[in-house]
């Protein structure tokens, strides 16, 4: 049982240099949480909508100051004096006051801020780290999740030509976090040498992976390859891949541009059946595009007994979306972001639908980020096995690596690293 004694919410600038709501909850008890929620650039069509100020003479209309009002007012005056039983019920309650179906009214960047710092305020309370907070509500054995690191981006998230979004590698095979996180580093190091080396230039994308003037996917694999080899890893024993095409980027009426000519449903799959038999990858999200169920079915019927197909903005962490791809064997995985859906306990649920399903789980950041960590410590309370949070360099990125680090290091209680399954 708690009550809220003060919410306070101010607009920060997210890694983009956009604005996003920051808040601050104070409980009766003493325990205080400060959170910060990040934004993203390939939405889906289904997300929660995030409240933007919309006056072109501030920031470009992005500006979240209604947003932060929406905290410091709306919610504020609708909480005082409440005693809520646990975060379900308070999260229950916002959701209700913004009474709306994608939570327009209030904002889901208000509703999270509010929900992620009232948990993290009942952690501080209890004196607990937030990941076993978040591991008692939760009810599954914690472990330390595979990172899923960012090392090539196109799509949305860069200028470069290529229209796949995400190429990212996942040290399944390391023994701990702190190696898994040496042998990401060690990889990119390698990757700006190739890059720095062929193509004249460092820069990288949103989320900080590389973004070289390449325009095919099996380009940027190669690189990776190259990459993991070089830095002394074996490609597959140790380090696995990852793509996130974000197929709703390059579709455009019924035909995808994967970057190199004009493919069809069956022929994109024919070209990602290609892509996992000459590269070690070990999951695709978000191959097809959100309105294209069909093709969903068919990839997954044909690669889904040995890759993971992640919905992303297919299933906009929604746990009724979830359920619905089950039945219809959409795909075999979730990605969670808690911003799609707005609320922590929402961000469970969908958790607990993808579990009840048989599906994986991979705990996502967003394009647009902050120094906040709390997808690590929902990462490792989950018990998931995997976390995409970005390249293994840039402050936003490393944050949550880092927040890895410490966990492994002063959990004490020898949390198993690794894949869940
Ligand atoms: P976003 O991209 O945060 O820009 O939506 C991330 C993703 O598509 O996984
Ligand atoms: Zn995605």
């Amino acid at each position: 049982m708690f009550t809220i004694d003060q919410l306070a919410a101010w607009q920060i600038l997210d890694s983009r240099g956009r604005p996003t709501v920051a808040a601050r909850a104070t409980l009766h008890g003493g325990g205080v949480g400060i959170t910060q929620v990040p934004s993203g650039a390939s939405t889906g069509e289904h997300e929660a909508v995030e409240r933007r100020d919309g006056d072109p003479s501030r920031y470009g209309g992005l500006g979240v100051t209604a947003a932060c009002r929406a905290v410091e007012i709306d919610i504020a005056k609708a909480v005082a004096g409440r005693t809520f039983a646990d975060l379900a019920e308070l999260d229950r309650a916002i959701v209700e006051l913004d009474g709306t179906p994608n939570k327009a009214r209030l904002g889901a960047n208000a509703l999270l801020a509010v929900s992620q710092a009232v948990a993290c305020a009942l952690a501080d309370q209890a004196g607990q780290p937030l990941h076993q907070y978040l591991s008692a509500q939760i009810g599954v054995p914690a472990r330390l999740p595979v990172p899923h690191f960012n090392m090539i981006n196109g799509g949305a998230h860069a200028a470069n030509r290529l229209n796949f979004q995400e190429f990212m590698v996942a040290p399944t095979g390391t023994p701990s976090m702190a190696e898994a996180i040496r042998c990401g580093a060690e990889i990119y190091a390698a990757l700006r040498g190739l890059v720095v080396d062929r193509f004249k230039s460092a820069g990288v994308g949103d989320e900080g992976g590389f973004a070289p003037d390449i325009a095919t996917p099996e380009q940027a694999l190669d690189l990776l390859v190259d990459a993991i080899q070089r830095a002394g890893y074996q490609p597959r024993a140790d380090v696995e891949l990852a793509l996130d095409p974000a197929a709703n980027g390059f579709l455009s009426g019924d035909a995808y541009h994967p970057g190199d000519g004009t493919l069809d449903t069956s022929e994109l799959i024919d070209r990602y059946e290609q892509l996992i038999s000459a590269y070690p990858i070990r999951s695709i999200e978000d191959g097809l595009a959100e309105s294209d169920r069909r093709g969903w079915r068919m990839l997954t019927a044909a690669v889904g007994e040995w890759v993971q197909v992640v919905g992303d903005d297919l299933l906009v962490t929604d746990p009724e979306r979830i359920r619905a791809a089950a039945r219809d064997q959409l795909a075999n995985a979730a990605l969670i972001k808690p911003n799609q859906i707005g609320t922590v306990t929402e961000t469970l649920a969908a958790l607990a639908a993808a579990r009840e399903a048989g599906w994986g789980a991979m705990i996502s950041h967003r394009s647009g980020e902050t120094s906040d960590t709390f997808i690590a410590d929902l990462a490792v309370a989950a018990g998931v096995g995997q976390l995409k949070t970005g390249a293994p360099a840039r402050g936003e990125r490393v944050a949550k690596y880092n927040r890895l680090l410490e966990i492994e290091a002063t959990s004490g209680n020898g949390l198993p690293y690794g894949l869940a399954y």
